[in-house]
């Protein structure tokens, strides 16, 4: 039964939706039930139609590809003063000033996963889900430093409730559920080439996650921000669900963005050079005294394909989408006013909508609407200097995107297996390899057991025999 108050919402609804020219929304409204409707209101209300205006009627928010791009400057790996630096890392870890931060809002399409993509089967033998990966490398940290380390895990309406149960479910992997944070992100309407806003079905507007852009203001509205400052955390190390061999904690990584002079301590990122021109990954960039990632749709192919006088990529700084953003720096993005608002960025999809002149669902064969999405990388071109520093693919970047083929769980257990082999071989250990140089078996290597090369003793690991599994 419709209350009053619900009634009076309803009506304020309704205006606010004609005022915007979004009247036929309410198209069907009728054959639903009070609950849905509730619904209904409540995300009629969580719109910024102004916003979404803008968006329709001027387009992107970002400026295009800026014509003066040049190659971003890149500290590369094993720095001077590395030691240093790693130092610096290790003391801010230690004092608690650093928390883990994953986007794993996305929706998985290109993985076929029925479920959070965190919930995938990432490792070659175990076949332990990405969660589980990270929550054990943060479970070693904490044991290493003596800490808790704060983590905030952005999912999205989609998948929130399922990750949920999922932590629930498998006891947060040992970690205490205060510590953590799960929160959805934000979404937004899809509308046509008219700007009209695509119903998804009577009373249902069809939305989809704001992009891991969002996440910055997912933090502020989910009290993530202020979770973080009561318990004295500066810097978040931002990474995606979909790579198993990130350091999710990394000491140098925290210690380059906190204290070179390179960096403003604000955002700082990792690359690894592009093995081939058209390697999906954005690009680092200059343009004037900032830094901006390009995305490997919009990199004009003259820029892709630009070769230097020893014939590597010009543009070569690939992206992999590991960052740490200091909370100051999230805290004025997020509360100062619209001279810091994120971009948004249009992609053209196949939105299925319900087609209210035969009551139908339609799932249009060709892109019908335009999503809107924000990505995290254009919050540096609110930073005064944002660092870039070079790290190996081998040893943290394996990304499973897709079901088979290249960034798949298949070649992302191979680079796994890849990683560990050369941590054992440092550590004086044998391992079987084919004539192709290959690893011939499978390793698993427990972030209890090493978190990185250096953590494994010389002389007290096993070896790989040909052929076979090694779990440590
Ligand atoms: C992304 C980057 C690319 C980078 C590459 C490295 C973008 C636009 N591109 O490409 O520059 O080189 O990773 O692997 O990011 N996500 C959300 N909410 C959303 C959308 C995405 O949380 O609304 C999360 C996903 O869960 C995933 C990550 O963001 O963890 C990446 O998103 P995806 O759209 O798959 O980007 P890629 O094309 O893989």
């Amino acid at each position: 039964m419709r209350t009053e108050s619900m009634t009076e919402r309803l009506d304020a609804a309704v205006a606010i939706l004609q005022s915007h020219d979004q009247g036929h929304l309410t198209d069907g409204l009728e054959s639903v039930g009070t609950s849905e409707v509730q619904a209904f209101i409540e995300q009629v209300e969580s719109i910024d139609f102004e916003e979404l205006q803008t968006l329709v009627t001027k387009g992107a928010t970002n400026d295009g590809i800026p014509e003066a791009l040049e190659p971003a400057p890149v500290i590369p790996r094993h720095p001077k003063d590395e030691e240093t630096f790693r130092s610096a890392g290790e003391q801010l870890i230690r004092q608690g000033e650093i928390a883990a931060f994953t986007v794993a809002g996305g929706q998985g399409t290109r993985l076929g996963w029925n479920g959070p993509k965190g919930t995938y089967p990432a490792t070659p033998i175990t076949g332990k889900p990405l969660f589980r990966v990270f929550a054990e490398q943060l479970n070693a940290i904490d044991q290493r430093y003596g800490i808790e380390t704060p983590w905030y895990l952005m999912t999205s309406p989609l998948n929130d409730a399922a990750t949920h149960a999922f932590f629930r479910d498998n006891n947060y992997f040992g970690r205490s559920p205060e510590s953590m944070l799960l929160f959805p992100q934000g979404v937004m309407p899809a509308v046509d080439d008219e700007g009209r806003i695509l119903l998804e079905a009577p009373g249902v507007i069809a939305v989809s996650p704001d992009g891991h852009g969002g996440s910055l203001r997912a933090l502020a509205r989910s009290g993530a921000l202020d979770h973080a400052a009561d318990r004295g955390v500066k810097h978040l190390s931002y990474f995606q669900v979909d790579n198993p061999t990130v350091h999710a904690i990394d000491p140098l990584f925290i210690g380059l963005h906190a204290t070179h002079p390179a960096s403003s301590g604000e955002m700082s990122s990792k690359m690894v050079p592009k093995i081939a021109a058209g390697e999906k990954v954005g690009v680092f960039c200059s343009v004037g005294d900032r830094t901006r990632v390009i995305e490997y749709s919009d990199l004009p192919a003259k820029h892709a394909t630009a070769t230097t006088e020893d014939g590597s990529l010009r543009f070569i700084a690939g992206s992999i989408a590991i960052h740490i953003l200091a909370v100051d720096f999230i805290d004025r993005l997020t509360t100062a006013g619209s001279e810091t608002a994120m971009p948004f960025h249009l992609a053209r999809k196949k939105v299925p909508f319900w087609d209210p002149k035969n009551g139908e669902t339609v799932n249009p064969p060709e892109p019908n609407g335009t999503k809107f999405e924000m990505f995290v990388f254009d919050a540096l071109e609110f930073v005064d200097q944002g660092l870039v520093y070079e790290t190996d693919r081998v040893e943290e970047f394996a990304p499973i995107k897709n079901a088979d083929g290249g960034d798949s769980a298949k070649s992302s257990g191979q680079l796994q297996t890849e990683r560990a082999a050369r941590w054992m071989e440092v550590a004086g250990s044998k391992v079987a390899r084919n004539e192709d140089g290959t690893v011939n078996g499978q390793i698993e290597i427990l972030a209890s057991t090493a978190l990185s090369a250096a953590d494994l003793e010389a002389g007290s690991c096993p070896e790989l025999a040909p052929g076979s599994q090694l779990v440590f």
